[in-house]
């Protein structure tokens, strides 16, 4: 099962195998994939597979996306030799996965979302948790949890936020509060941890038993260990990035998504507005090196 309090939360086009390396080198403790779909996997679509965990990565959760349970419990069969648990994403509001009953969409049914923890928890041999949002619309999030528990999920992780909110408005952690009070599975949170201490705060104040960072991450792996890295440090750290990156994806689509990354690794920088501006013009490696050389 998840072991560990602080770790790299899932994050669709960023938390490849790189990132977590980067992270797991810099103290997260535990991961998760991107949200893989799983009518992609049934479909043996390989990019889907690529965002599977590789051979030696250790404590790490496939999250997987979808809506039928029959298809779950498929993908879930297929997959979940390659990781040490599988997360099912009940929290993602883009419209696009919502529309296919997806997602935080599952929180409008939960009914659904019972049967399919109960599904993959009656097939499959790995733990199987869940991450929830607070609601859809309104906050219900203790009804959830109740659904979520009855039907022996493993954990749950809360971000603390509607749908309806998407990414608005701080997060409200003293949900967590509440919900501990009724949550008997370990209780993990999400949202706006900016720092080690942040965290610290969220466990100790706010009762959470384990704690997921997303945005806080990118381009500061050092997060979850509190070091406040120097510049050289830093840019030793975004090529050792680029480079697993480009052994993953080869150099063309490594830097194409490198580049939001690397935005978050110059936040603070003397020289960051300027360096922003070098971004559209970074194709390759070389061009990486040269930007990294002028970083201050
Ligand atoms: C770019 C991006 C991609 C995300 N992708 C996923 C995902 O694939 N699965 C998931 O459960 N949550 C996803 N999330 C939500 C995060 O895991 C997290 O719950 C949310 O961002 C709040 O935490 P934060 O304030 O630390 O970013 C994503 C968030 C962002 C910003």
């Amino acid at each position: 099962m998840l072991k560990g309090k602080i770790g790299l939360a899932p994050m669709a086009d960023y938390t490849d195998f790189s990132y977590r390396e980067i992270c797991r080198e810099y103290g997260s403790e535990f991961s998760f994939t991107e949200m893989i779909s799983i009518e992609a996997l049934i479909r043996d679509k390989k990019e889907s597979f690529n965002m599977l965990p590789k051979e030696n990565e250790e404590n790490i959760g496939i999250q997987l996306f979808g809506s039928n349970i029959n298809s779950f419990i498929q993908a879930a069969k297929l997959v979940q030799n390659k990781g040490n648990w599988i997360d099912i994403n009940a929290g993602c509001p883009v419209k696009k996965v919502i529309k296919k009953g997806a997602g935080s969409a599952l929180l409008k049914d939960l009914n659904k979302l019972g049967d399919i923890i109960k599904a993959l928890k009656e097939n499959i041999d790995k733990p199987v948790g869940v991450k929830i949002r607070l609601g859809f619309e309104e906050d219900y999030a203790e009804k959830i949890i109740e659904v979520v528990q009855k039907n022996k999920a493993d954990y749950v992780i809360v971000h603390a936020r509607t749908q309806k909110q998407l990414y608005s408005g701080k997060a409200n952690w003293n949900r967590f509060n509440d919900l501990k009070k009724i949550c008997e599975i370990p209780l993990g949170a999400s949202g706006d941890i900016y720092s080690y201490d942040d965290a610290k705060i969220v466990m100790e104040k706010y009762m959470a038993d384990f704690v997921v960072i997303a945005r806080g991450s990118i381009g500061n792996p050092w997060i979850f260990s509190n070091i406040t890295p120097d510049i050289n440090e830093i840019k030793k750290v975004i090529l050792k990035h680029a480079n697993l990156m480009i052994n993953e994806h080869g150099e063309e689509k490594a830097i194409r998504r490198f580049k939001k990354i690397f935005i978050g690794y110059t936040k603070g920088m003397k020289n960051a507005r300027e360096i922003r501006k070098k971004i559209p013009y970074l194709y390759t490696y070389n061009d990486l090196i040269n930007i990294v050389n002028i970083l201050e």
